[in-house]
């Protein structure tokens, strides 16, 4: 049985990456997929690969308007927004004295305002209509624990699994469902990016960091989107109608709580 017949998503930052495979893996299992990127081509791409049930809708989850815009335009597609996978996020990396005010808040502008914003206008159409909805926020490990060189991601992603937790325990009066994804070190273009600022600021000859990083998981390796989407999948279905405001690590076993 597809565990998200009739559902609808939204995934924010889905024209590639990790975002791309929930939506991949979301269609294998009955749903209609908004590809919602600020690379609207990429995202025409994705969706035309995707196929039928996929369709790309252009968003800038810092802009307002354009949050407003993505939401109804997929409304207007589906029908209705029974998923949404905040998935868009932006990675930087400095020591705190090179830290620049303008990096700062473009960072929490993606990854923290962001998230608040898509779900606020998203559980109101939930709760409008009566749907009892199913929001994901993708956090990291970086939201665990701070790093040397990473203060303001992992400060965005720590508030990325405080905002879940408020949000979920606010909104499962209405039956929305609030959880968290907090993987580990997942490869593709986003990790291309990570490897680039450790290169530059460890001295480290390019790719040497992502072996490194690869080699100290636990499980083995590095990450695969792939590896993400059954707890994407769970966590979108009625399976998980008793969990409220969690934060799930699935990474390897990098992090334990
Ligand atoms: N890859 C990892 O190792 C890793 C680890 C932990 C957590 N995560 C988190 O998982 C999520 C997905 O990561 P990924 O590796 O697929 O990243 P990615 O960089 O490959 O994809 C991010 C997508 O977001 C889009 N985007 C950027 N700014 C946007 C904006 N303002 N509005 C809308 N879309 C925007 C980009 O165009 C891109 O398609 C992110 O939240 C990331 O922080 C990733």
């Amino acid at each position: 049985m597809k565990r998200l017949e009739g559902k609808t998503a939204l995934i924010t930052g889905s024209a590639r990456g990790i975002g791309r495979a929930f939506a991949q893996a979301y269609i294998r299992e009955g749903a209609r997929v908004a590809i919602a990127d600020i690379n609207l081509t990429r995202a025409q791409e994705t969706a035309a690969e995707l196929g039928d049930h996929a369709i790309a809708v252009a968003l800038d989850v810092t802009k307002q308007d354009s949050i407003d815009l993505a939401v109804s335009e997929t409304i207007s597609a589906f029908g209705q927004i029974d998923i949404l996978v905040n998935n868009a996020a932006l990675f930087s990396a400095a020591p705190i004295v090179e830290i620049d005010r303008a990096d700062y808040q473009t960072l929490f502008d993606i990854n923290v305002s962001g998230p608040l914003f898509m779900m606020q206008a998203v559980s109101r159409h939930m709760i409008e209509r009566g749907i009892k909805g199913k929001i994901i926020n993708m956090a990291s490990q970086a939201g665990r624990r701070g790093e040397a060189l990473v203060a303001v991601y992992c400060a965005t992603k720590a508030a990325v699994i405080s905002l879940t937790q408020s949000a979920g325990l606010n909104l499962i009066q209405h039956g929305i469902n609030v959880n968290a994804i907090a993987p580990g070190v997942v490869d593709g273009e986003h990790w291309d990016g990570v490897d680039a600022f450790f290169a530059k600021y460890e001295n480290k000859a390019p790719g040497q960091k992502k072996k490194e990083v690869g080699e100290s998981v636990p499980y083995g390796r590095m990450g695969r989107a792939d590896d993400l989407t059954g707890m994407a999948i769970f966590l979108a279905s009625d399976d998980a109608d008793y969990i409220v405001s969690q934060c799930y690590n699935v990474d390897g076993g990098q992090w334990m709580s």
